[in-house]
């Protein structure tokens, strides 16, 4: 449009060009006038044919629109992105649901899309984010498969056909930090791998300012000095590791309020840390990250709600008499009274949770720590990535932490990338709502 209007003699150059072509198809050499009437006396003469074509170009349309609507095998908004998708610099085919129940991985999974460039990579980024190594964190490939299982049962459709082009018009032109403990630098990871074809496997060390990316790494994120992967237009995804309150005020803000955008994003968790003072800090963290943001240039804050843990306690929480690795991990309340080996809850195909049992009820609304940080993330106006429902039934997707297995992390690809899909529709729900800027 811009350089539309800035340059009219190249559009005037343009108009000229149709009406040449129009002259010289061989309906005589008059211009204007004479030649519109020669157009209406052959509509006259030939309305039949037009009405025929018409109908059949009709007939095409609606029947190409039909097909690509059926591909889509989803909802009006996959329609609506569709454009977005084309603008993107990787090319992800969506999946149907009968080729994911025919065992295709989906994206967020460890699928490959046709023609990618950094699967084929030896570095360890390249390989750690396809999913199928042995140790390191990663799930095995019979657990991959019966997670997919388990979400098709759920008709928990719109994960499985996630495509990385629905997240990218969110993330364009932004940087997306990611501050917290090593439970949000799993979802960093996680949001690295779901975009790693679109970048140069690197990792960028962050300096104090906050401005300037540098120098290169290899690897990953298990270095837990700030840092970032950069993508195309100007788009980058950091992190930058704080297991407290305090930590994100001296390390995150005083950064960004250096370095960052309006446009930006910064998502925060570190809920398992839990102090005497813990609410108190986060209010007077929310509130100073409104005032900066009121006043200048500051990233727009979002919550991330605390995963539930799978040990052996009522509400599955690390037990009081503090045991070591290997543990063993199960259903949150299952195995307790009244009724042991029944379920306390269940996780419904609306994403809800029904408690069962009465003494259960605190598990509907997320725990006693995301009762606490939803409370005052509510009262901010701060909007909270919601994943603990989704959370709640992955008992058996957690990992050996070198010592044996432990019930707080997940293996990789679990629940980290569930958690980057609900991210996702945070975000497209924001942008819908109009809170976050669009481009
Ligand atoms: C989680 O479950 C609770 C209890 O049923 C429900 O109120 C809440 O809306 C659910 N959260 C999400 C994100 O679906």
């Amino acid at each position: 449009m811009a350089s539309r209007a800035r340059n009219p003699s190249a559009w005037a150059g343009n108009h000229e060009f149709l009406i040449t072509r129009v002259e010289s198809s061989g309906r005589g050499g008059s211009r204007g006038t004479s030649m519109l009437s020669r157009l209406l006396q052959s509509t006259r003469k030939h309305w039949k044919n037009y009405a025929v074509g018409f109908v059949t170009l009709l007939a095409l349309v609606w029947f190409l629109s039909k097909s690509s609507y059926r591909r889509e095998q989803g909802s009006r908004k996959a329609l609506f992105i569709k454009s977005e998708a084309a603008s993107c610099p990787v090319s992800y085919p969506k999946l149907s649901i009968k080729e994911i129940s025919k065992g295709s991985l989906p994206y967020l999974y460890g699928g490959k899309p046709p023609g990618c460039k950094n699967c084929k990579s030896n570095d360890l980024v390249g390989k750690f984010c396809q999913y199928g190594m042995t140790g390191h964190g990663q799930c095995d490939k019979g657990q991959i498969y019966y997670l997919v299982q388990q979400f098709l049962d759920r008709e928990f459709y719109e994960i499985l056909q996630f495509t990385p082009c629905d997240l990218w018009p969110l993330l364009k032109g932004r940087t997306l930090y990611f501050s917290g403990d090593s439970q949000t630098q799993d979802f960093m990871k996680a949001a690295q791998c779901a975009m790693y074809e679109f970048t140069d496997l690197g990792w960028w060390e962050l300096d104090a300012t906050g401005a300037n990316p540098g120098p290169r790494q290899e690897g990953f994120v298990w270095h837990t000095d700030p840092g970032c992967i950069l993508l195309p237009e100007d788009t980058r995804i950091c992190f930058i590791r704080c297991d407290t309150a305090d930590c994100v005020q001296k390390q995150v803000v005083e950064r960004l309020s250096k370095a960052s955008e309006k446009r930006d994003l910064l998502v925060l968790n570190f809920g398992l840390h839990f102090s005497k003072t813990y609410k108190e800090e986060l209010e007077q963290l929310v509130q100073q990250v409104l005032q900066l943001r009121r006043e200048g240039n500051f990233p727009f804050l979002l919550w991330k709600d605390t995963a539930p843990q799978h040990f052996e306690s009522t509400f599955g929480e690390y037990p009081q008499d503090k045991p070591k690795p290997p543990m063993k991990c199960v259903a949150v309340g299952k195995q307790f009274e009244p009724d042991p080996g029944e379920d306390k809850w269940i996780l419904k195909k609306d994403h809800s949770i029904e408690v069962l049992y009465k003494d259960f009820e605190d598990i509907a609304a997320g725990g006693w720590r995301n009762k606490l940080t939803n409370e005052v993330m509510s009262q901010a106006g701060i909007p909270v990535v919601s994943t603990w429902n989704d959370t709640l039934p992955l008992w058996e997707f957690h990992r050996d932490n070198g010592h044996g297995l432990e019930c707080t992390h997940f293996c990789h690809p679990s629940a980290p990338q569930l958690w980057v899909y609900r991210l996702y529709e945070t975000l497209a729900q924001l942008r819908r709502e109009k809170q976050i800027e669009t481009f």
